[in-house]
């Protein structure tokens, strides 16, 4: 067994942030991590960090188009605590010896970004996320902090009570895949779930293998109920044939997106005509996808960007990564034609229910970064603000658990937050899980948090014994059906008949799911036992999201209704809540706050 005070498990930027903030705050922290930290799929952001650092900008105009990005379902005291904080953390970085594109005069460069109201995207070319992950693993490095990794976390050590929110988590339980020793790590102050975002559950994603809504499945499974899991970001340029990422930088920089006929789509049809190719991502997406439907897309797919304007010389300074991605994965030259696009999977909005210092309702458990809900985004992300947000919500959940932080939070997690006024029938029944199966249940009745985490480790190393020794079909097929649906039938445009489709068929993959078996008999880098764990929390955040779709009779920022097509904030200005309740999901609703720091945010007509 290991032993640390606080134990942050996954070491992208928000796991690295929280760490090396804990550690300052005196703690003795460790990583543990599925992937090495510069392997994480923080790397792959492209597009930039926003702060307000300029004199002309204010973080409450940060703020305000945070919340407006939101649809107005954002949280203004998480809203008001990232724009203010954001600043600081950008700063730090840059000393910290982040290499930041610069202007002539040696200040950090800032671009447009979709739904900005300033030019205020800070950036590294159009690999921001790679260096960001760098230079922060240096500082991990320089404190010696220790990194645990190629350890998948698989379970985590909470006890029982039969309200999550009377319970505490003690730590986790860990398979490393160099050697397939299952252990346990023991965190006197807490554990702080980093582990990103949910993409696996969609076959045309931005994100790596590794995104399977790991900590948002386990944290549900112990207590902690996923909030707002229906608000999933489909960014509108993505090579078709892989769903590699091409940055809302090249539209930031003056790129244009053209449909069959060569027309500027986004004016040509009044998608956006104040801001055209940089409205908010939601109304991109939507707008592609609405030419391709009404047949002026090209091959009946996708769209055309082009940057072929913007010239040799400002693409390789600033965007030369695009480059290589349209060469290598779809074979186009950008320089010297337009890049195919269309819209993917790219980012979960919703997440672990935390407070605006990432702690959960289950005492001791924390979740930072994409995996976690403060709600900050709400219905829609801006492009730019994921990076900001694992600084700022990293080293606020790093101070927290670190015992540094005096302050109550604002905003109310658990089941003692459920709106009084909820009376309706629980759709539950629509994706019920079989609550008998052992593979799928957690806790233990158990005393000392050493036990907890005893019997915790005992279950995992069960779990991995049966699937390991017992005849049965291959994980692939399950997760390859569940991504299938949601592709189908959970995508931008959502209907109600697609959405019990996806219900239905992702309740018939958790019933394979108990006969899946690992073929691979190998204790070493055993990928087979890895995707086959991972395939259970796929099906549990596809269900939370197709099920949280289904409730919400309305669209608002990336939800979409084809029967709904209003905002209705008399009966939706509200959060969704999914909890395990036992393997009894229980679907519930929280009021969303408005009164932030300095004033309150009245609900606007949105446009671009
Ligand atoms: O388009 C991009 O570069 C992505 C940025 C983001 O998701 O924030």
């Amino acid at each position: 067994m290991y032993e640390h005070d606080v134990i942050v498990v996954g070491a992208g930027g928000a796991g690295l942030r929280a760490a090396i903030e804990a550690h300052e705050e005196g703690a003795d922290v460790a990583l543990v991590t599925k992937l090495h930290p510069v392997r994480s799929h923080t790397g792959a952001a492209e597009g930039g960090i926003n702060a307000a650092l300029h004199e002309k900008d204010s973080w409450d105009l940060h703020a305000y188009d945070t919340m407006k990005g939101s649809d107005y379902l954002g949280d203004a005291p998480a809203i008001d605590a990232f724009a203010k904080e954001a600043r600081h953390e950008v700063i730090q970085l840059e000393h910290w010896g982040m290499p930041f594109s610069r202007e002539e005069d040696g200040t950090v460069s800032q671009r447009p970004f979709g739904g900005l109201s300033y030019p205020r995207t800070t950036y590294a070319g159009a690999e921001t996320g790679h260096h960001l992950l760098h230079t922060m693993y240096e500082q991990v490095v320089k404190r010696g902090i220790e990194v645990y990794d190629e350890w998948f976390v698989t379970r985590l050590a909470v006890t029982n009570e039969p309200n999550p929110a009377d319970r505490t988590c003690h730590g986790c339980v860990a398979y490393e895949i160099a050697t397939g020793e299952v252990s346990g790590f023991y965190a006197r102050q807490g554990v702080i779930l980093a582990t990103g975002g949910t993409g696996q559950a969609f076959d045309h994603t931005t994100n790596a293998i590794a995104c399977t809504g790991d900590g948002q499945a386990m944290a549900y499974r112990a207590g902690a109920p996923m909030e707002d899991m229906e608000f999933v970001q489909f960014h509108p340029t993505t090579l078709p044939s892989t769903g590699v990422l091409i940055s809302e930088g090249v539209r930031g920089e003056g790129g244009i997106l053209y449909n069959d006929n060569e027309e500027r789509l986004m004016f040509e049809y009044g998608y956006a005509n104040n801001s055209g190719e940089l409205a908010s991502r939601d109304v991109v997406s939507r707008a592609e996808l609405t030419e391709v439907n009404e047949g002026r897309g090209i091959e009946d797919e996708y769209v055309h960007l082009d940057m072929r304007h913007l010239g040799e010389e400002r693409i390789i300074d600033r965007l030369e990564n695009i480059l290589h991605l349209a060469e290598d994965f779809e074979g186009v030259d950008g320089l010297d034609e337009p890049m195919p696009v269309k819209p993917g999977q790219h980012y979960q909005m919703g997440g672990t229910e935390v407070d605006e210092y990432g702690h959960s309702c289950v005492d001791g458990l924390y979740a930072v970064g994409e995996c976690a809900c403060y709600s900050l985004h709400g219905a829609n992300r801006l492009g730019g603000n994921a990076l900001p947000e694992l600084l700022v919500f990293g080293a606020r959940a790093g101070r927290h658990a670190a015992g540094a932080v005096e302050e109550e939070p604002e905003i109310p997690t658990g089941p003692g937050a459920k709106s009084d006024d909820w009376d309706e029938e629980s759709p539950a029944e629509l994706g019920a899980v079989d609550a008998s199966d052992p593979v799928a249940a957690d806790g233990g009745a158990v005393a000392t948090p050493q036990e907890v985490l005893e019997q915790a480790v005992e279950t995992e190393r069960e779990r991995v014994e049966t699937l390991m020794e017992r005849d049965g079909i291959n994980h692939a097929d399950v997760r390859a059906k569940v991504q299938k649906t949601m592709t189908e039938n959970v995508n931008v445009f959502r209907e109600e008949s697609n959405l019990k489709q996806a219900l239905k068929d992702i309740r018939e993959a958790r019933e394979e799911y108990q006969n899946v078996a690992v073929a691979d008999p190998s204790r070493t880098y055993n990928t087979d036992l890895v995707h086959t764990i991972e395939t259970r929390n796929v099906i549990d955040v596809a269900e939370s999201i197709a099920l949280g779709a289904l409730a919400r009779k309305e669209f608002r920022g990336a939800h979409w209704r084809k029967q709904y097509q209003e905002r209705r904030d008399d009966e939706y200005l509200k959060h969704t809540l999914y909890a395990w309740n036992g393997g009894n999901p229980e679907l519930y609703y929280k009021p969303v706050i408005l009164e932030g720091h300095e004033k309150k945010y009245e609900p606007k007509i949105r446009s671009y």
